[in-house]
């Protein structure tokens, strides 16, 4: 069996490198040449933990990686996970993958297979019958459902933990109609994770599953983040403990419960926004959603009203920010609360230093020499005259009197409580535990 994969984001990249490495012939498709040079020389085109090693286990193995789409002509199953970017007002952009169901559509046309095509990217519920689906059965002539299969497969996976994901996911989904496609694809699956629970459905439930995934989990930050702003004016309380109590009851569950200056990254902040695009568009008034995304946006907000609080006027103030990714243990930092938070002090014509242990060139990409780039912690805090940790790299629980001594003005805000336990001869905020004064 062939196996393609169109779009090598962490999605695409991640399946092609996992399927690979189990010795299945994989061809892994995408339109950046660059990047497709840099991965066929074992080089991932970014930072993703174990990523690269499985990629080097599959290019030994049968791995072809390409620009060219017409070597889907001889696959059995095609997964696309084509990116679905964001639109100014919140809806999804599905130029990228219109445009790779319309090169697969072509090349159907003059092949004598009949492959399954898996689209793994997140579309609107509706979008597979209203858009995909018409694409591909106009440009190839053909049948869906009789002459090649077509299957909603939504990816669940983290960024950080995306080979792991990929290799143990907690679900399948597979939308469609029942045909011997389902079966196939079925089949497939089950071989690849036993054990793993198949959930079998349409196309616009699959499609929806996404979007209660992900709108489930942001409600879940957003629930533990207001509270911990409550906790915040309740001398000594603590949102780690009481998150840690609520977390082991099996109804609620332990994980994502914890708090911090917001959800960012590529999927959260977009599919919340494509969701209440389309709630509102569908004629239900999405007033929970809304209030999630309200509350996110808050916790910015918070963070910039206690720097004013503290330092009063921003401008020409030297704040440290520690940590620019979306989250630790990758280097994107598209949708970044820091990102989001840098370019608000920089309006207020604060200076900015910077210190992330894996994401300087990409931040580098955004702010140029606006920004200071530090080369180390103690480093990006000398003569600060505030620092706020956004996210909980590792090397930050490190951090001690020692390294803050050349700060100018001992001011810390601790947005993920890294350093709570420690006796910090500092002005110490962290979020979701209350000052005792
Ligand atoms: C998310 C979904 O988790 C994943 O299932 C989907 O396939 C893609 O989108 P990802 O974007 O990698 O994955 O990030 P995730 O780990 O979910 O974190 C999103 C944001 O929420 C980050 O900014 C993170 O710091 C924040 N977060 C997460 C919290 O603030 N608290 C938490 O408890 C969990």
């Amino acid at each position: 069996m062939k196996i393609a994969v169109i779009g090598l984001g962490f999605v695409g990249l991640s399946l092609t490198s996992v399927l690979a490495s189990k010795g299945n012939n994989v061809i892994g498709i995408d339109v950046d040449v660059e990047k497709c040079k840099k991965i066929r020389s074992g080089i991932a085109p970014f930072f993703e933990p174990d990523l690269e090693k499985m990629l080097r286990i599959g290019l030994k193995k049968k791995l072809t990686i390409t620009d060219d789409f017409s070597l889907v002509k001889d696959c059995d199953m095609i997964f696309v996970a084509a990116g679905t970017p964001q639109k100014s007002n919140g809806a999804i952009e599905l130029s990228m993958i219109k445009k790779a169901v319309t090169s697969i559509g072509r090349v159907l046309a003059k092949s004598k297979k009949s492959p399954i095509v898996l689209i793994k990217s997140t579309v609107i519920p509706g979008t597979m019958q209203n858009v995909i689906l018409p694409i591909l059965e106009r440009r190839s002539g053909k049948k869906a459902g009789r002459e090649f299969g077509l299957i909603s497969n939504p990816e669940f996976l983290q960024e950080s933990s995306a080979i792991r994901d990929t290799k143990f996911p907690h679900v399948i989904v597979l939308g469609g109609y029942q045909t011997k496609f389902m079966k196939k694809a079925k089949s497939f699956f089950s071989k690849l994770h036993p054990n793993v629970s198949i959930t079998i459905t349409n196309h616009q439930t699959a499609e929806m599953i996404k979007y209660a995934n992900n709108s489930f989990l942001a409600t879940k930050i957003s629930f533990i983040n207001q509270l911990s702003n409550i906790c915040q004016n309740i001398p000594g309380a603590n949102i780690d403990d009481i998150a840690k109590t609520i977390g082991l009851d099996p109804r609620i569950g332990a994980l994502f419960l914890n708090a911090g200056p917001g959800y960012g990254g590529s999927c959260l902040p977009k599919d919340m926004k494509a969701l209440i695009n389309f709630a509102d568009r569908i004629g239900t008034n999405p007033t929970l959603l809304n209030a999630v995304e309200k509350t996110n946006q808050n916790q910015m907000e918070n963070i910039i009203s206690l720097i004013e609080k503290k330092l009063g006027k921003i401008a020409s103030k030297r704040i440290t920010i520690l940590g620019t990714a979306f989250k630790p243990n990758t280097d994107d930092v598209r949708d970044s609360i820091a990102i989001e938070l840098i370019k608000k002090l920089l309006k207020k014509k604060a200076k900015i230093t910077i210190y992330d242990p894996k994401a300087m060139r990409n931040t580098m990409k955004i702010f140029e020499g606006k920004i200071v780039y530090a080369k180390s912690i103690t480093d990006a805090l000398n003569k600060s005259q505030c620092a706020i940790m956004m996210i909980h790299w590792k090397q930050f629980e490190a951090l001690n009197n020692n390294s803050i001594k050349h700060m100018k003005r001992k001011f810390i805000i601790d947005c993920r409580r890294i350093l709570s336990k420690k006796e910090l001869d500092a002005e110490y905020y962290a979020i979701g535990i209350g000052k005792k004064e």
